[in-house]
């Protein structure tokens, strides 16, 4: 775990435009000083990710919002007092002082302001809002831990801060309140229902006109492939893709019964928790040890859609979206 000192240097670090790797409660982001262009431009460098894919802004606090933001409305207020610092992404009108670069030369601005005392410490310290992507690689799964990080990014980023494992392991809900309403735009680890009673009023859910990677149809991916099928057909495909030569990873739900998978020689299964909480947190760790134990395709059947479950069934379907 990473200590003070860690945390002066990551401060120097960012205010002379490097680009470190930051722990939240949702996943690890690869943080830069968000008013600092050419390090924006470094983060979408190390990630590989197009330049018109805009970055969420993390601020040290919600008083920071109208610096970074205009037009903010009452429903902004009620769900930053209500969920931050948490795993929340409000989409406002972006400030015309915020770099286009952050944007992706949009008119709009996403910020949140992360629950990690590390991380808080750090944007406090450092005076200024950071840009903090996922510290993956465009399309590829988001890390929940320091390891992760240093297996993907290496030597690419120039400290990766360790805050120990990621508390929620899901990223941020993200909600668009422009156009007098509220939107999903992705769903996440403050599941919609929870804000739904926050402003009481439902929440509209459809695609946003910005080209989010959020929204790419391949997103979230392990190396293997990723089958979403149903549940009564898992134990049938998962022996009879093994008994073709693959390797198979399976995610098992909590209430199945089939305890013979294990005498496959080429079945590598994992229950998931009964706790809807303790799978989300566990989703990427678990598609990680699969990619760890050599295999070549990995099924899952989807959750139901309530609660968590809805950012689980979106993370599924993405990481089996299409390949190039
Ligand atoms: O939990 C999280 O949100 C993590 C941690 C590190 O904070 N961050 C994260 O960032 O997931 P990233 O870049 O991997 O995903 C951010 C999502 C993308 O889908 C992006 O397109 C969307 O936020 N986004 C950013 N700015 C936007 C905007 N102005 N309008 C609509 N969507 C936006
Ligand atoms: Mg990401």
């Amino acid at each position: 775990m990473s200590d003070e000192h860690d945390i002066d240097r990551c401060v120097s670090l960012l205010a002379c435009g490097g680009v470190v790797a930051i722990p939240t409660e949702t996943v690890y982001g690869l943080a830069a000083d968000a008013s600092d262009e050419q390090a924006v431009l470094k983060v979408f460098a190390i990630k590989q990710r197009p330049l018109n894919h805009p970055l969420i802004v993390h601020l040290g606090d919600a008083g920071w919002l109208g610096d970074w933001t205009c037009d903010i409305p009452e429903s902004a207020r009620i769900l930053a007092q209500a969920f931050w610092p948490g795993p929340l992404t409000l989409v406002l009108n972006r400030h015309p002082g915020v770099l286009p670069v952050v944007t992706g030369g949009q008119d709009s601005v996403a910020v949140r302001v992360p629950d990690h005392a590390l991380t808080l410490r750090l944007i406090r310290a450092l005076g200024r809002p950071v840009v903090a992507p996922s510290a993956n690689r465009f399309t590829r799964l988001s890390p929940t831990s320091a390891t992760d990080v240093r297996e993907e990014l290496g030597a690419a980023v120039d400290f990766v801060l360790d805050g120990g494992p990621c508390r929620l392991g899901l990223e941020s809900t993200i909600i668009d309140l422009r156009a007098g309403t509220a939107k999903l735009l992705r769903p996440g680890a403050i599941p919609a229902e929870r804000i739904e009673d926050t402003l009481h009023e439902p929440l509209v859910r459809g695609e946003s006109a910005a080209r989010v990677p959020g929204q790419h149809p391949l997103h979230y991916s392990p190396s293997a492939g990723v089958s979403v099928i149903p549940l009564e057909d898992l134990y049938s495909r998962a022996v009879s893709l093994s008994r073709e030569g693959l390797r198979v990873g399976v995610l098992l739900p909590p209430d199945i019964t089939c305890t013979d998978l294990s005498s496959e020689v080429r079945i590598v299964s994992i229950k998931v928790p009964a706790a809807i909480e303790d799978y989300a947190s566990s989703l990427y760790r678990f598609l990680r040890s699969f990619d760890q134990q050599g295999c070549d395709i990995i099924l899952a059947s989807l959750p139901d859609a309530h609660g968590l479950g809805a950012a689980l069934r979106d993370r599924l379907l993405r990481a089996a979206g299409p390949r190039a």
